[in-house]
């Protein structure tokens, strides 16, 4: 029978070991896939001597396994970086954010030499734009940042959770911005990125995955 997409998120969780530099710190990303990388990632941790995690919950899992998890900050260089994706294009520009720990995750993404995005196949896109963007924006900026992306064609609204505002990890909100049709990611992330009042876009092109990972019915398939 076909593969489920759980089995197809734990292939490439496992593949992705292959990356790992024995020795050296390894950047984790966020997400139900990164879980499976994290489960295969305990039978590597006395090779590796941590992990620099991009949110509380995979810091948290990482820690329930015994693999100790370093600050961002007291760390020079992480060699890979290894995260999901909503959305990725055959250049390997992402959408990201679902999870709502894009903040972190582009940080930790610009810290590190390498990203490898791991997912399944059906997040692979010709452009970007169909899933619903995300964009860490400071609350009272909301009102504005939700006219410019009008302006653009774009439906922007809260995110919620149990009721009310969903509060990321650094203490702001998210937008999810639909009915945009990104062509030209690069110039899109540095324009949204100057609006007052956004933290970050959801749109990772100026930190591109370098090797992408699928999970398909035959197996990996590598984009690099
Ligand atoms: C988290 O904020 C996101 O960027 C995730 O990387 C993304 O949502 C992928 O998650 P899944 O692996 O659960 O699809």
């Amino acid at each position: 029978s076909a593969p489920t997409q759980d089995e197809l998120k734990a292939l490439v969780g496992q593949a992705a070991l292959q990356y790992v530099v024995p020795g050296q710190i390894v950047g984790v990303g966020t997400g139900s896939t990164v879980n499976k990388f994290i489960d295969a990632l305990a039978t590597m941790k006395d090779q590796i001597p941590g992990a620099v995690s991009s949110s509380e919950a995979s810091t948290a899992r990482l820690k329930a396994l015994g693999i100790p998890v370093l600050d961002s900050s007291e760390v020079e260089e992480i060699s890979v970086y290894i995260d999901g994706a909503d959305e990725i294009d055959p250049r390997g520009c992402m959408i990201k954010g679902g999870g709502a720990a894009l903040t972190r995750e582009k940080i930790v993404a610009a810290q590190s030499r390498r990203f490898v995005c791991i997912a399944d196949e059906s997040k692979l896109v010709d452009a970007l734009g169909a899933f619903p963007l995300p964009v860490e924006i400071i609350p009272m900026s909301a009102q504005r940042i939700v006219r410019q992306f009008a302006a653009l064609g774009g439906q922007a609204s809260l995110r919620m959770k149990d009721g009310s505002p969903l509060v990321t990890d650094n203490g702001q909100h998210i937008l999810d911005v639909t009915g945009l049709r990104i062509g030209d990611p690069l110039a899109f992330e540095s324009a949204v990125n100057q609006w007052p009042g956004v933290v970050t876009v959801g749109v990772f092109a100026h930190q591109k995955a370098a090797v992408c990972l699928l999970g398909t019915a035959n197996g990996v398939r590598t984009l690099s």
